[in-house]
């Protein structure tokens, strides 16, 4: 039997020294972000070494009854905080853009490492909070900003920075795929769906920025940024939400075979002269019962990447929720204080390949159309000119009994967006066409 021997720090330059952390926020994440630090600051204090100590915790209401906390711990005025000689690391979790943009900045400023779970203040201004950590020397991380749980970031920033990645998607907003699941398993309401997401912690503050794809949009920004080494923002991203979708049309890809999704899509794309650009998009996305993403449920998130070398990758984990956030900022604060107590830097972002934004409607993909028409002969024919003029295939066309008209469901063939949009508009244009009911793209 071998000895034991005493746990020792890492050997290493300030070995031992304390790393000074301010939260700022302390609700869904940032408590459990404190309640984790407290609950494993010995082992924290061996995988860094050196201690992590606290030194503030920034709210709104001081008032607010936080049982278990450390009332002398606490302030509102978040950019004092920061400025504290002591403070080294600075973890933003309280969300929004500008007010955290200013106190992020004034961090990276003033030389502390900066970790944020903030996906619309990354996606918004990655380039400009970059530059400050560039400029200074210090670490900016953002781990829990994408799935959560997941380590996605770290991933495309280190593990695949050796590949050529083609193409990233997946799940990546609990509250949506929360409410989708739960309509399509419980037939809760919409409503009452978002009500306990909410009340799980899972939705942003307002959850309009949930409901409409915009969180979907932050994080497929960031994850095409980082994938194909190009500076994505959030309004480059095609951003459709799930507020339209309906209990039947839920149930009309239930019994056609898929299931509703809500998908953030980010593609490297190459035009018929080899000129690459890339692509981001969010939206409902039909996905067949038999495919991994249709058994994601909850609040779980799941993300593909194909890269060139590695083939076929995915992640699956918690995509939302205060412990598995906390994960992922504790993480990052472990990386930060590493990099404090022995040297170096986390590997930044790189935008070298600056690839041109692809316009939307060169993307291509399939189309699920549910269309009411007039039960009579040639209506098929005439509705197939439709497409075939626009350059779009059918691969399969259903029609069912609908009182005195019929119902046409029609699966194309992969398509530009611009020519099923313009197709669109042509259907519904043309009198044996009494309604073009759904148009959902398939995965
Ligand atoms: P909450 O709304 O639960 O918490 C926000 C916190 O920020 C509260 O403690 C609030 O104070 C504090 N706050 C608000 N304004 C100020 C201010 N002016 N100065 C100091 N503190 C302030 O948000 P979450 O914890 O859910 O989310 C935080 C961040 O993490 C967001 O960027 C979100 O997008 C991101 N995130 C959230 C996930 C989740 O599942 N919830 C998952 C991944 C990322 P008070 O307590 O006094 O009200
Ligand atoms: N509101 C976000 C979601 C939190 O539901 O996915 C995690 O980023």
């Amino acid at each position: 039997m071998t000895e034991n021997k005493q746990p020792t720090y890492n050997p290493g330059k300030g070995a031992g020294e304390p790393v000074g952390v301010a939260i700022l926020g302390l609700g869904t994440v940032g408590s459990e972000v404190l309640r984790l630090m407290g609950e494993h600051s010995d082992a924290f204090a061996h995988r860094i070494g050196g201690p992590l100590e606290l030194k503030g915790v920034a709210v709104s209401d001081l008032e607010k009854p936080r049982p278990g906390v450390d009332r002398g711990l606490l302030t509102d005025d978040a950019m004092s905080l920061i400025n504290r000689d002591d403070v080294d690391i600075v973890v933003e979790v309280i969300g929004g853009i500008d007010y955290p943009r200013r106190l992020v900045l004034a961090a990276l400023n003033a030389g502390k490492s900066v970790v944020t779970a903030n996906k619309a203040l990354v996606a918004a201004h990655a380039d400009e909070l970059a530059e400050a950590a560039d400029a200074a020397n210090v670490d900016l991380y953002f781990e829990a900003a994408v799935a959560a749980a997941i380590p996605v970031v770290g991933m495309l920033r280190r593990s695949l920075a050796g590949d050529q990645i083609q193409r990233i998607s997946g799940i990546v907003n609990g509250t949506t795929n929360f409410i989708l699941d739960a309509m399509e398993s419980t037939g809760a309401t919409y409503e009452d769906a978002l009500a306990e997401a909410t009340r799980l912690g899972y939705a942003e503050a307002d959850p309009t920025a949930d409901v409409e794809g915009h969180d979907a949009a932050s994080k497929a920004a960031i994850l095409a940024s980082l994938g194909f080494h190009t500076r994505v923002k959030f309004d480059d991203v095609h951003c459709e939400g799930i507020t339209k979708v309906t209990a039947e049309d839920i149930e009309a890809a239930r019994n056609a075979g898929y299931v509703l999704k809500l998908l953030a899509i980010c593609e490297r794309l190459t035009d018929e002269a080899g000129v690459e650009s890339v692509a981001a998009r969010v939206h409902p996305t039909l996905v067949p019962v038999d495919h991994p993403l249709a058994s994601v449920n909850e609040s779980y998130n799941a993300i593909f990447v194909e890269a060139e070398a590695a083939g076929r990758l995915m992640f699956y984990g918690n995509g939302a929720g205060g412990a598995p956030t906390a994960s992922a900022v504790l993480g990052d604060i472990v990386g930060a204080a590493r990099n404090k107590v022995h040297g170096g830097r986390a590997p930044g972002e790189n935008t070298y390949a600056n690839l041109p934004i692809a316009d939307f409607g060169d993307v291509t993909t399939r189309y699920h159309i549910d269309m009411e028409v007039e039960d009579r002969t040639g209506v098929l024919a005439e509705l197939s000119a439709i497409f075939a003029a626009h350059n779009i295939s059918l691969k399969t066309v259903r029609q069912e009994e609908s009182g005195e008209d019929a119902r046409l469901i029609v699966v194309t063939h992969s398509a530009r967006e611009a020519d099923l949009a313009a197709t669109v508009e042509d259907l519904k244009k043309t009198s044996a066409v009494k309604a073009v009911d759904s148009v959902i793209r398939l995965i």
